[in-house]
């Protein structure tokens, strides 16, 4: 079998945090974790709390680097760079989505989207049109017709749709998404994984962190984290299909006749 393209290589990851010069307190938040994914994975992180998952997602989305081991990103060797390519990495190669949706509240949806091109000024590409790419992945994310609402408009499956749109927008090497449907109702966080599915089905590789197992089998594979240790590694067995639930979750929720939320 051919291997795929490698998007994430870190190997001996260690975190740890220096609690008490003195006396020499160290909390081991991460004690040598290996992981990869390659383009086309859809993993979630999984562990009981303590365990080191935001840890682990923070040294993933580049906004903190691990005491010892190497994390090469999209092939580049994150540890040794400096802090403006640290920055450029975070900025260009991952899209974050949060639970929180973090969307800039007197901003309109397509102009949430537009913000991450704006930091690509600097780069001489004259070919980008922000505008058409804004509106490209919010028709992707299906919100071609809720462009000019403020977040305030939108019900929270459609901010987070928006806070979707704004991670794809730079074409990210990844997704890293923490709990994206920890604020959402059983509906709308079946739209938000049908929509990860899709843009998986797409190709694009996205890690999510997540407590619930029930949304962890919608994903292709589940990596668990122990005491800062990776304990297990397994693909996901009986794969479930979120639109087809979301039908179902319809169906049996609304059969009076009376509207969902979208
Ligand atoms: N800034 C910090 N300083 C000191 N210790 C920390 C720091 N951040 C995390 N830790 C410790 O590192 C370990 C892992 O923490 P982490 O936040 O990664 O766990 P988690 O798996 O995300 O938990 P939860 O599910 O509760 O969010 C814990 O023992 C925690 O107390
Ligand atoms: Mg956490």
């Amino acid at each position: 079998m051919l291997a795929g393209i490698p998007v994430i290589q870190m190997s001996q990851i260690k975190r740890e945090y220096r609690m008490d010069v003195k006396n020499d307190v160290v909390v081991r938040a991460l004690r040598g974790v290996d992981f990869f994914a390659q383009e086309g994975e859809f993993v979630s992180v999984m562990g009981p709390s303590g365990s080191g998952k935001s840890t682990l997602m923070n040294i993933l989305g580049c906004l903190d680097k691990p005491t010892s081991g190497t994390y090469t990103l999209d092939g580049i060797e994150t540890s040794k760079s400096n802090s403006d390519t640290f920055a450029y990495i975070r900025n260009r190669k991952i899209g974050f989505v949060f639970q929180s949706f973090n969307l800039l509240a007197r901003t309109t949806a397509l102009e949430n989207v537009e913000l991450p091109l704006f930091y690509r000024q600097k780069e001489k590409n004259k070919s980008l049109n922000k505008k058409d790419r804004a509106i490209a992945v919010l028709n992707e994310v299906g919100l071609g017709d809720r462009m000019d609402h403020f977040p305030s408009q939108l019900s929270g499956g459609q901010q987070q749709r928006v806070a979707i749109a704004r991670a794809m927008v730079n074409d990210p090497a990844f997704i890293l998404a923490d709990e994206p449907t920890g604020n959402l109702d059983t509906g709308m966080t079946l739209e938000i994984m049908g929509l990860f599915q899709q843009l998986n089905n797409k190709g694009k590789t996205i890690i999510m962190v997540t407590h619930e197992p029930e949304l962890a089998v919608y994903t292709k594979r589940i990596i668990t984290l122990r005491d800062g240790k990776l304990v297990s590694d397994k693909p996901v067995l009986n794969r479930r299909n979120a639109a087809d639930d979301l039908v179902q979750w319809n169906n049996t929720h609304f059969r009076d006749g009376s509207c969902g939320s979208w």
